[in-house]
């Protein structure tokens, strides 16, 4: 059975069609991507699947349930995370309270229990540290636990992102350009860790326009234009196709970078 399974997602703003009729699924285990030119619709398939708002038509069920129209938080606590175009760091707190905070929703404890007794808030606390500090190592970065987030290069900001969709210990992960502004060095760290968080078991739907990266690293490529899908296929289909060269031409080619870009919701 797959894991996520997308039937006619369409979603529109005002007289604008995002998204126009979209079928996919993903099967367990597998790192999928998602390409194509800016403003194809990418990130409104992610703000659909993860509750950011509805989607206008169709159906989206994670497993063996149909999740159109749940709010984030109850998608998340479903097993599905994920990372943002744009990272959503608290930037004053240390990487170790970043992944703490990120964890919260998901311990056992109610609120009002850690608020009544203090040794189990301590304790609570203690067994939330020590699950941060096991994510850090995992991501790279336990060395730097301490450290505010803010004073992070982007590589590590990036990094530590994936972390925290990490912490919430999801079955899929949905990445939004997790290499965006990375340095050729810091994009393959992003590829092992990625390739490293399936092996732990998760599941990836991956926005990238670094092709390199998504060549090297989904076993499926999807491709969107204009909110529909052109194709879908192997790297090597995906390379050859003529719709896809042909969507790419007027955006600096397949090789092409992403200039600029907009705000997401
Ligand atoms: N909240 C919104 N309100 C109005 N229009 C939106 C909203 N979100 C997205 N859009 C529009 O929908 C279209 C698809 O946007 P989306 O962000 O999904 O593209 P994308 O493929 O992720 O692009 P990029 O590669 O630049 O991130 C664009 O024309 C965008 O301007
Ligand atoms: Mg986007």
């Amino acid at each position: 059975m797959p894991i996520l399974e997308c039937h006619n997602l369409s979603r529109s703003f005002g007289g604008l069609r995002a998204l126009s009729d979209l079928s996919f699924s993903l099967e367990e285990g597998e790192i999928l991507a998602l390409i194509g030119p800016n403003g194809a619709g990418k990130t409104t398939v992610f703000n659909c699947i993860t509750g950011v708002y509805p989607p206008s038509a169709g159906l989206i069920r994670f497993g063996s349930q149909v999740i159109n129209g749940l709010p984030t938080h109850e998608v998340a606590r479903k097993g599905l995370a994920r990372t943002f175009q744009i990272t959503r760091l608290f930037r004053r707190l240390t990487l170790l309270e970043n992944l703490m905070v990120a964890q919260y929703p998901f311990s056992e404890l109610p609120l009002w229990q850690t608020l009544l007794d203090f040794r189990k808030t301590t304790a609570l606390e203690r067994k939330l540290a020590a699950q941060a500090q096991e994510i850090l190592e995992f991501v790279g970065l336990g060395k730097r636990a301490g450290e505010k987030a803010e004073n992070l290069p982007l590589g590590d900001q990036k990094r530590l992102e994936l972390g925290i969709a990490l912490a919430t210990r999801p079955s899929l992960l949905l990445l939004d350009e997790p290499a965006a502004g990375m340095n050729p060095t810091e994009t393959e760290e992003m590829v092992r860790l990625i390739r490293k968080a399936r092996e732990s078991g998760v599941t990836v739907l991956l926005i990238e326009h670094d092709m390199k990266l998504v060549m090297g690293l989904s076993e499926r490529i999807l491709v969107l234009n204009q909110g529909r899908k052109i194709a879908e296929g192997t790297p090597r289909e995906i390379s050859n196709n003529p719709l896809v060269i042909e969507a790419y031409l007027g955006h600096g080619g397949m090789g092409g970078k992403k200039e600029g870009g907009h705000a997401e919701t």
